[in-house]
């Protein structure tokens, strides 16, 4: 549905709040298979980040799954959804001076588009790269398990599909480097993107 007779209401220039935060807004989003690293890499980021002074919030797409995507599923049409909510979400944190971090699969290419086109050059793409073998070998939550039993339907990799990024711009091979080190290659990101030092 489009919006008709709305007329949005000018806010606080976005540079006051970046002024205020002593940061430059911006969106990391990291995609990848379940099991692939995206929240634990997430989770350390946001604490080093905090320590050093910078204001971050994090959207998981398992935590929003409970809440503000919790009537949406796994079908490709929900998976759209939960995208765009998310990063509309993301581009208001953003456009208040905020660094979201957002670990959510984002299975195909056309999804990962569609969340560039909302955030534009806020947007960062950030592949967190481990194979179903290494995912499922992990297994964290026992999904792997489970959908192997036949007892998860539309699961990212099995039966539902997983597009390589094709040109991210950071890739965290998650097989190679532990959490540290990928943690390192974000903050270098955001240092030579002038971001936050
Ligand atoms: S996305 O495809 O729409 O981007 P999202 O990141 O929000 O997915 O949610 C993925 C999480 O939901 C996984 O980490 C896993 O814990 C859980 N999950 C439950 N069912 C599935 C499924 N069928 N496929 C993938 N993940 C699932």
């Amino acid at each position: 549905m489009s919006a008709t007779h709305i007329h949005p209401s000018t806010t606080l220039p976005r540079h006051s709040k970046e002024v205020l935060l002593k940061q430059k807004g911006c969106v990391l989003w990291l995609c990848g298979l379940s099991g692939s690293g995206k929240s634990t890499i997430a989770n350390a980021l946001e604490h080093v980040l905090h320590d050093k002074g910078r204001f971050v919030i994090r959207l998981d797409g398992d935590n929003l799954r409970t809440g503000l995507n919790s009537n949406l599923g796994f079908s490709d049409e929900d998976r759209l959804e939960n995208i765009r909510r998310t990063a509309e979400l993301a581009k208001v944190l953003a456009d208040n001076g905020v660094i979201v971090l957002c670990s959510l699969i984002t299975p195909r290419g056309h999804l990962r588009d569609l969340a560039r086109g909302i955030l534009g050059d806020d947007f960062a793409e950030i592949y967190v790269k481990a194979d179903y073998a290494t995912c499922e070998a992990r297994d964290p939550k026992g999904l792997y398990a489970k959908a192997a039993a036949g007892e998860v339907k539309q699961f990212t990799g099995k039966d539902s599909s997983f597009e390589e990024p094709q040109e991210p711009d950071l890739i965290l091979d998650t097989e190679k480097l532990s959490v540290q080190d990928s943690t390192f290659e974000v903050l270098e990101f955001l240092r030579n993107k002038g971001i936050a030092s």
